[in-house]
């Protein structure tokens, strides 16, 4: 280590900025995760001059704006998604739930989708296309798309919804063809790279909702599908049975969630109970909401 490069947090001050994090966040940081904390702290306490810890959680704690409680969360987010991730799990969406949710519901009714923890926006631009490719009810119903994130930065690149080839390799070519346009001057500016349509942009709602906080998500209620993706993988196993609890709250009776394929509620909660569709495994809150 060179004299320029600042050493690493004490234990005890690890200890309290992971415990603050948990506690705002839900993210869990374990001992494992170190290295990639202390770098981003430093990065942070150097940028606003901060002398020692206990300066910079001063900051964090009770700066009014909550401008660099952001910032550093925004630092603290793994974001990694991609169009058509866990694509089984979609397929289930238009070939099964949808139709079961939609019996005995009237043609012009409200059908919520939710995506937490959406991050730059693959995951509901991906169930908007599957909806629109694939569910041929799609117009009888008024579908309110959300999506969220406790990320800002994140947020902002799905709303203007501009991606590379990576994130595009999983969508085959017809759609990118029908859904996506070439931003101009991309290719010059390091590989080229697709905006999605206007009114695919249009029809998501994004919003910055930190699903640790139930304030925040007290907005959420009568939703018929929750994904909530790789996400929980980086909580703790109280936050996971927290956010559980959240979900069967947001939901309406009968509604799903969708979590990732290393997720399982089982582990979770006894909530809600496991549907076994041909495509896919997802979690139902009981049709009389109840907590059995
Ligand atoms: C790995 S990405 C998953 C994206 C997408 N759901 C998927 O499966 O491809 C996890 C996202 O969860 C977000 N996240 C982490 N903690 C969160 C919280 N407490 N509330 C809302 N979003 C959170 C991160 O910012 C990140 O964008």
């Amino acid at each position: 280590m060179t004299d320029a490069e600042p050493e690493g947090l004490s234990q005890e001050d690890y200890a309290t900025l992971c415990g603050f994090l948990r506690d705002r966040t839900g993210l869990s940081f374990t001992e494992a995760k170190r290295y990639f904390v202390d770098r981003r702290v430093a990065a942070r306490m150097q940028a606003v001059g901060a002398t020692g810890l206990r300066a910079y959680m001063n900051l964090l704690r009770f700066q009014a704006s909550g401008e660099e409680l952001q910032r550093l969360v925004n630092l603290m987010t793994v974001n990694e998604t991609y169009f058509f991730r866990e694509k089984y799990q979609l397929d289930c969406l238009v070939n099964s739930v949808l139709d079961e949710l939609v019996r005995g519901r009237p043609k012009g009714s409200r059908l919520r989708i939710w995506s937490a923890g959406c991050a730059t926006g693959e995951e509901p631009y991906s169930i908007a296309i599957m909806l629109l490719e694939n569910w041929r009810r799609v117009d009888d119903y008024e579908i309110e798309l959300l999506a969220s994130d406790i990320d800002s930065a994140v947020l902002e690149r799905a709303r203007e919804g501009i991606y590379d080839e990576r994130a595009l390799q999983g969508l085959p070519a017809h759609l990118r063809a029908k859904y996506f346009q070439p931003v101009r001057g991309a290719a010059e500016a390091g590989g080229p790279r697709w905006q999605i349509v206007e009114d695919l942009r249009e029809s998501v709602d994004f919003s910055l909702v930190n699903i640790a906080d139930p304030q925040q998500v007290r907005a959420f209620r009568g939703i018929d599908v929750i994904f909530c993706r790789n996400l929980l993988i980086y909580f703790d196993d109280l936050g996971r049975r927290e956010a559980a609890s959240m979900f069967h709250d947001a939901l309406a009776p009968g509604g799903f969630v969708c979590l990732g394929h290393s997720e399982s509620m089982s582990r979770m909660s006894s909530l809600f109970v496991p549907r076994r569709f041909p495509d896919a495994i997802l979690y139902q809150k009981p049709v009389d909401g109840g907590t059995s």
